[in-house]
């Protein structure tokens, strides 16, 4: 007889979505970065969860967290199937974003526990957000074995600290195991069978549709580059027009330069400017220096050259027109994964049986998912309905139910999967 399934509530799920919402910074929204304070908190509030429901929490050496029956010993472990998302948020982020499917992942995994078939973890990634440091899905690659020893001390954050420093911190806080014999490790902390990652949209297509519950098919890719023109710092009431090098002027012709591009590309093409910084930034000195951060995202890797090739054009243009110094670097890239159809199908029948309306979509957001499809995980990301199509917002909102209708899709999902795995 398979032991009952322990039932959850939309209560249960709400609940500790809005406990767990009250870890982060002050400011408005959600602000985790990863291994920050509020991160080690959130971490700790996590494990004590999992404890209260009679699951084992164990971290690995980058603080990423499994949720597991105590039966399982994730070094030892059989495949398992893996559900849940990050823990890390934007700055000034909304109270969904990861959060929704690492609660979501908790309880399924809680319900399912003792379930004969292939075990069902569930799991926090540390890091997804690239906003604290700069790496790429640190989380993500972490789990399965995808980090170079080197990346330890090169990522570092705005004040220098690197990675290997934050994860001692959180080492030494109990929210990360010790790095094993000083190198990270080359193959997966826990031996996966599928993962599964439920998600707020963060896009206004399903709203739009009136459909309650998103099967993604793809996730589109980005690359991320930081260009930084040198220029001459020169008295702003004296040098003439025509005698300048300024470094802001041609930074901002490179912030409309990545917006034109996205937008003669067209859709699903998008491309933004999301940081500008420009010294020695006084009223009265014509900038010597400005850095820009820019992003392309697209759902094709081809398209993603493309748009890289002319973007590299076009900045070495402005630099060149305006006399300056260009430093164009990549700081980091995802290709567009295509998530596991087969998946898509079983989460398309679950869906309808429960009566939850459904589509396939694509996803202009970057997930964790599209790093364990690209191993060779088969992999699947669900998303429910965003309000206004507002995410990375202090105003991202889900209402309750709706949450609780993809929950239900998942749990159904796993508790089918695992079954059918077994037999
Ligand atoms: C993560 O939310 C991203 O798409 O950057
Ligand atoms: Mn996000
Ligand atoms: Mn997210």
């Amino acid at each position: 007889m398979p032991a009952a399934s322990r039932e959850f509530s939309v209560h249960d799920l709400a609940n500790r979505l809005a406990a767990l919402s009250d870890f982060g910074s002050a400011g408005a929204g959600v602000t985790r970065l990863a291994y920050d304070p509020a991160w080690l908190e959130a971490h700790r509030w996590l494990r004590d969860e999992a404890d209260r429901l009679g699951l084992d929490a164990t971290s690995d050496w980058a603080g990423n967290l499994f949720f597991h029956s105590p039966d399982i010993d994730p070094d030892t472990s059989e495949p398992v199937l893996l559900v849940g998302s990050h823990l890390d948020s934007v700055v000034g982020g909304g109270r969904f974003d990861g959060a929704f499917g690492v609660v979501s992942g908790l309880l399924t995994a809680a319900s399912l526990q003792g379930q004969p078939g292939v075990p069902i973890v569930g799991f926090a990634t540390a890091e997804e957000e690239d906003s604290r440091f700069h790496g790429g899905m640190m989380g993500a690659r972490s789990l399965l074995g995808l980090v170079s020893p080197d990346e330890l001390d090169a990522v570092r954050d705005a004040d220098g600290v690197s990675w290997a420093e934050a994860l001692a911190v959180a080492c030494a806080e109990g929210c990360a195991a010790p790095m094993p014999s000083g190198l990270p490790p080359r193959a997966p902390r826990i031996p996966l069978a599928r993962s599964l990652e439920l998600h707020v949209e963060q896009g206004p297509t399903l709203e739009a549709e009136g459909l309650a519950l998103g099967i993604v098919t793809r996730v589109a890719g980005y690359r991320r580059w930081r260009a930084r023109f040198d220029g001459e710092a020169r008295h702003s009431g004296t040098t003439p027009m025509g005698h300048r090098k300024d470094a802001l002027a041609a930074a901002a012709e490179l912030v409309l330069a990545v917006e034109s591009l996205a937008r003669e590309r067209g859709e699903p093409a998008v491309g933004t400017a999301g940081r500008i910084e420009a010294e020695p930034g006084l009223f009265n000195v014509v900038p010597g220096r400005c850095e820009v951060w820019l992003e392309l995202r697209h759902s094709e890797s081809r398209a993603l050259d493309v748009l890289e090739t002319e973007l590299g054009r076009r900045a070495a243009g402005v630099a060149e027109r305006r006399g300056l110094a260009l430093t164009f670097e990549r700081v980091s890239t995802q290709e567009p994964s295509a998530l596991d159809a087969t998946l898509g199908d079983a989460a398309r029948d679950v869906a309808a049986e429960l009566g939850v309306t459904s589509c396939r979509m694509v996803s202009g957001a970057a997930h964790d998912t599209m790093v364990f499809a690209r191993s060779g995980v088969p992999s699947l990301l669900l998303f429910v309905p965003s309000q206004g199509g507002i995410s990375h917002s202090p105003d991202e909102y889900t209402d309750a139910e709706q949450l609780f209708a993809g929950h239900r899709v998942g749990l159904e999902l796993c508790r089918r999967l695992s079954a059918r795995s077994a037999t």
